[in-house]
């Protein structure tokens, strides 16, 4: 089955994918606010938290620019409620079959994670041409996804793990990345303490190492 894929989503404008921790519904739109006013345009809620739908609905609401999708997705049923939700793609840390199954039957993109070539083989042999890769840096980092891209030129990763505005060029240079995620763009503390200036101003520093390339 062809699968919609997260890249065709974000488009090439929006590489930097926030994973998001939040606790407090409250926070979901000054949250949001402060990553799409930087440019930051995909978000990633992760189902860490058990106010994660509602975080998700309020930010498509009402930051409807915002392509808000859902993180950290372990149970096929998972898929259903974060679609309902409003996510519009997902966000899986690894597959499995039961993983795989469910995502023929949810119209959602999910991207899952794989960090061997076993995983990435499995994942594509179930259609899925986009990967999450994490914990990138303790998966190898660049070095294991150039050592992959001759084997599965077919495959495209988003690395997540580790990653900073020290390193996310060297992973977005790669041909087989088409994103980059992590919690450095909006740490859970600073969420928790609703600074949202500090959020934005870290979001347009990361923008702009994109920019710069
Ligand atoms: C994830 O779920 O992708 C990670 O928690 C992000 O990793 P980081 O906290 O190192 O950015």
């Amino acid at each position: 089955m062809t699968k919609t894929l997260l890249s065709a989503l974000i488009g090439k404008a929006a590489p930097l994918i926030p994973v998001l921790h939040v606790e407090n519904p409250e926070h979901a739109v000054p949250l949001a606010e402060a990553l799409v006013s930087a440019g930051v345009m995909a978000l990633e809620v992760t189902l860490r938290t058990e106010a994660a739908p509602e975080v998700i609905a309020r930010m498509r609401k009402a930051v409807p620019q915002a392509i808000v999708g859902a993180g950290t997705v372990t149970k096929p049923e998972q898929l259903a409620k974060v679609r309902d939700a409003g996510a519009l793609f997902a966000v899986s840390p690894a597959l499995t079959e039961r993983l795989a199954l469910a995502s023929e039957k949810v119209d959602i993109p999910l991207v899952p994670g794989a960090v061997t070539p076993s995983e990435m083989l499995a994942a594509r042999e179930y259609g899925f041409h986009e990967l999450k890769f994490f914990p990138a840096d303790l998966m190898g980092g660049t070095a294991m996804l150039k050592h992959v891209l001759p084997l599965y030129p077919d495959i495209r990763f988003c690395p997540t793990g580790g990653i900073s505005d020290g390193n996310v060029m060297s992973y977005l240079e790669l041909a087989n990345c088409f994103a980059a995620g992590g919690a450095w763009l909006a740490p859970r503390d600073l969420i928790e303490a609703a600074d949202w200036a500090e959020i934005n101003a870290r979001a347009k520093r990361a923008v702009a190492v994109v920019a710069k390339g």
